[in-house]
């Protein structure tokens, strides 16, 4: 058996499950050998591509991984690299943006031989699969081979493409439907209205499902144009008030203040609800609207049962792969309760994966009256 050393971590938005996977890397390795070697890098792409005498742990004891599992966000760290992106169209100094981009990655690059890592695992976004595969890429080129890289999809935003379902999202969901419920005991009490933003990056999936599974009046998603066009949901308001609904919740996605390239679009719409004269309460007065966001807290908590398990299964996938002597850039996921390997290149490429018109949950969700065209 060749003993191996592998690098793992934690990078982009932390998810809840994180840590389940890293536990179940470590333990996968050492479960095939004990001799194999496993390093532990900090703060994300940070740590591999910074100065090594802060910035990783070196095949931690088991103890060091205990109960970790319950645990959520990710205790190794997580971190964004913007540089590892091509700078955005505002950046005062491109050249400066590369040359820094060129050292991040000559520094992984060196970092990655003096450790002679044969893979490493990266659980996250596919933000963070894009830094990751630049870096390998960079080290073929210097080093005339391969080092293998394993992706584990990790972002509650769901939105990778290769995987049904990414860890952290589930957690996410759950966090999200508990927000709605508490909103839904004070907007009853008073008969008021609440706007409920949620997270998702470019995606809808967090406020689709929330919408569906905590009983939303209707939702905004930024796939769905007809969804977060002002007239249309004011619409969507009228008919609950004419059914005499004791209260209206409305979940909106963050992306549809970019999809809409209105960033105020949460305030506008409740200045609107306020503001229309068919929209009133049983006294005839404006109704009063909430708006409410549950941001990071949908991040937060220890991880469902759900995430720890895929965490579990796609962590040990992830360990067997970097066991065999396949170095070409592959991501785990989950396809019909399957794992399943994807083509990282492929994954970052068809990423980020939304919302379909055709999409069986947006069928649901029209079927459900909370769809975009709904009059119930
Ligand atoms: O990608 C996960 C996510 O939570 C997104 O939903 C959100 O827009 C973003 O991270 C926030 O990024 P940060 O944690 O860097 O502020």
């Amino acid at each position: 058996m060749t003993r191996k050393r592998i690098g793992i971590l934690t990078s982009g938005g932390d998810a809840p499950g994180m840590n389940a996977a890293v536990r179940a890397v470590f333990r996968g390795l050492k479960a095939h050998s004990p001799d194999h070697e496993i390093m532990l890098f900090r703060e994300g792409l940070n740590g591999l591509a910074g100065r090594l005498d802060v910035n990783y742990l070196v095949d931690i004891e088991r103890r060091s991984l205990r109960d970790i599992i319950n645990r959520g966000g990710t205790f190794i760290g997580t971190g964004r690299i913007p540089e590892l992106k091509p700078p955005p169209a505002d950046c005062a100094d491109p050249e400066a943006w590369e040359r820094r981009r060129r050292e991040i990655t000559d520094v992984a690059v060196i970092n990655i031989r003096q450790f002679a890592l044969s893979s490493v695992v990266v659980v996250g976004g596919d933000g963070s699969f894009k830094g990751l595969l630049q870096i390998a890429q960079a080290y073929a080129a210097r080093y005339g081979e391969q080092v293998g890289l394993v992706g584990v999809p990790g972002t509650i935003d769901n939105d990778i493409w290769g995987t049904e379902v990414c860890i952290g999202f589930d957690t996410a969901l759950n966090n999200t439907v508990e927000c709605l419920r508490k909103l839904r005991d004070t907007i009853d009490s008073h008969r008021r209205c609440a706007i409920l933003e949620v997270m998702g990056n470019t995606s809808g999936w967090i406020a689709l499902t929330t919408a569906i599974a905590g009983g939303a009046t209707t939702m905004m998603l930024p796939e769905v144009p007809e969804t977060f066009d002002i007239p249309k949901v004011l619409a969507r308001v009228r008919a609950a008030v004419r059914l005499n609904y004791r209260y209206i919740t409305i979940v909106m996605a963050e992306g549809v203040r970019t999809a809409s390239g209105n960033p105020r679009l949460g305030e506008e719409l409740r200045d609107a609800i306020e503001g229309d004269p068919v929209i009133r309460d049983i006294q005839g007065r404006p109704l009063e609207t909430r708006l409410n966001t549950v941001g990071y807290l949908a991040r937060g908590g220890h991880p469902s049962a759900f995430d720890n398990l895929l965490a579990s299964r796609l962590g040990d996938a992830a360990a067997r792969r970097a066991l065999s002597d396949e170095r070409a850039p592959v991501m785990m996921g989950l396809k019909n309760n399957q794992v399943v390997v994807a083509d990282l290149e492929a994954v970052v490429r068809h990423s980020p994966r939304l919302i379909t018109p055709d999409h069986e949950l947006l069928r649901v969700a029209d079927h459900l009256l909370i769809g975009p065209e709904q009059q119930f």
